[in-house]
């Protein structure tokens, strides 16, 4: 089995951007040296997650300045027709040479209803799995319209389809765009099965993702069907360990304890405070006594298990347990071992992170690529020589 690696593209960004102070004001021109940076150092994709700028707008406006990146489109069911939807993507792949993939998501009820879709949790699911599966007919080219329970949608007519002004452009991708997406709950699984190519989660030890990933294959062979399954983490890999967990450790003393109280309320079981709750593991224990007693715990106190790292980051600062924050750090050969033990779990692709975006790209690039087998349809470039640089003393200056 081979990995596929990708990078984050959204404009927060900076040394510690979740800390107002390590957060660089950024703009399209940012955006874009950072997704012709993903693009040149091989990397399979760009994951555009839900973010202030739409992500239909920023990955269209990024296809010129690409060549082979895929952009990692987070689209929620019911933003747009999906006649609407389907009509983007075939232009988008047109446009682009099928680059475009989708992450499907079901946000929160709250959130959702903001962009008028009103179904409660469970029902949400009924509608997304239609909503999609219009979008899939109507990209493959079909005009018959959609009579569903919530998508209705009239024939196109085959004259005004055959139109030079009318048509819409064949699939680039066959069978049709690939569909990433979550889902954790159990109406959620049902959904991913019936749906997904890929299945994503937040990371968590190798084992504990190997769990839920078995667990999510099993409800899929119910029904026949395969995926393969990816994984969300933050990195920071150095040429040594030492480098690694001192910059570990710098990002940590970055951090206010405030940002790490908040991070804790946000994680609490209802009905608890940062003051009553107690948790069974004595590891959690300690680094919430440690915030409790108004300072940070030190950066391999929060290390979990080898390499994985509940440390602070703009998704979260996941001290209570595992979540949308989880980090792999180490050297490149220590977190290479650790991305081979998560693929000999079944995750075959990694949606990374590092702050500043732009730099930490390179340096996965130039220490981690070479180490692992890489499954992103070509050739990935290698960023150091592979005959060492001449040395200064042998070059002969002219007079
Ligand atoms: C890798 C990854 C990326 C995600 N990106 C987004 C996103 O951009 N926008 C969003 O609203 N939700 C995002 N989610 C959240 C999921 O869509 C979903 O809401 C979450 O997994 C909870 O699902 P559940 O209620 O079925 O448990 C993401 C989840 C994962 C694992």
């Amino acid at each position: 089995m081979a990995v596929k690696i990708l990078w984050y593209l959204t404009t927060p960004d900076g040394p510690y951007p979740w800390e107002p102070e390590g957060r660089w004001k950024t703009d399209f021109e940012h955006l874009k040296q950072l997704a012709v940076a993903s693009d040149r150092l091989g990397y399979y994709g760009s994951l555009l997650g839900s973010s202030p700028n739409e992500s239909l707008a920023v990955s269209a406006a990024l296809i010129d300045a690409t060549r082979r990146l895929r952009f990692l489109v987070a689209q929620h069911p019911g933003e747009l027709s999906p006649a609407v939807l389907a009509k983007w993507a075939l232009t988008f792949d047109q446009f682009s040479n099928g680059r475009l993939l989708f992450n499907v998501v079901n946000g929160n009820d709250a959130g959702l209803a903001t962009l008028g879709v009103h179904y409660p949790h469970d029902e949400r699911y009924d509608f997304s799995l239609e909503y999609w599966r219009a979008f899939q007919n109507f990209y493959a080219g079909d005009t018959s319209g959609h009579d569903g329970q919530y998508v209705k949608l009239a024939p196109r007519s085959p004259a005004a389809a055959s139109h030079p002004l009318g048509g819409w452009h064949p699939p680039k991708q066959k069978p049709g765009i690939p569909l990433w997406g979550a889902g954790t709950s159990g109406p959620g699984i049902a959904h991913s099965v019936q749906l997904l190519d890929v299945y994503l989660s937040f990371a968590n030890t190798p084992p504990k993702l190997g769990e839920k990933f078995r667990k999510v294959a099993a409800e899929a062979a119910k029904i026949g069907r395969e995926l393969t399954f990816g994984t969300r983490l933050q990195i920071i890999v150095r040429e040594t360990e030492e480098e690694a967990w001192a910059h570990a450790e710098k990002l940590l003393q970055s951090t206010s304890l405030q940002t790490a109280r908040t991070a804790i309320e946000r994680q609490l079981p209802p009905g608890e405070t940062l003051d009553s709750f107690r948790s069974d593991d004595p590891q959690i224990q300690r680094n919430v006594d440690a915030v409790r007693a108004g300072r940070l715990p030190k950066a391999r106190d929060l290390e979990i298990y080898p390499n994985v790292w509940l440390g602070p980051s703009l998704f979260g600062f996941n001290i209570l347990g595992p979540a949308a924050g989880t980090y792999l750090v180490g050297s490149a050969e220590q977190v290479a071992e650790r991305i081979r033990e998560y693929e000999a779990q079944g995750t075959s692709a990694f949606i990374l992170s590092g702050f500043p975006l732009i730099d930490e790209a390179h340096r996965v690039a130039d220490l981690l690529f070479p180490l692992l087998d890489l499954d992103h349809g070509f050739d990935v470039p290698r960023l150091r020589a592979d005959t060492p640089a001449p040395q200064r003393a042998n070059v002969v200056e002219r007079a």
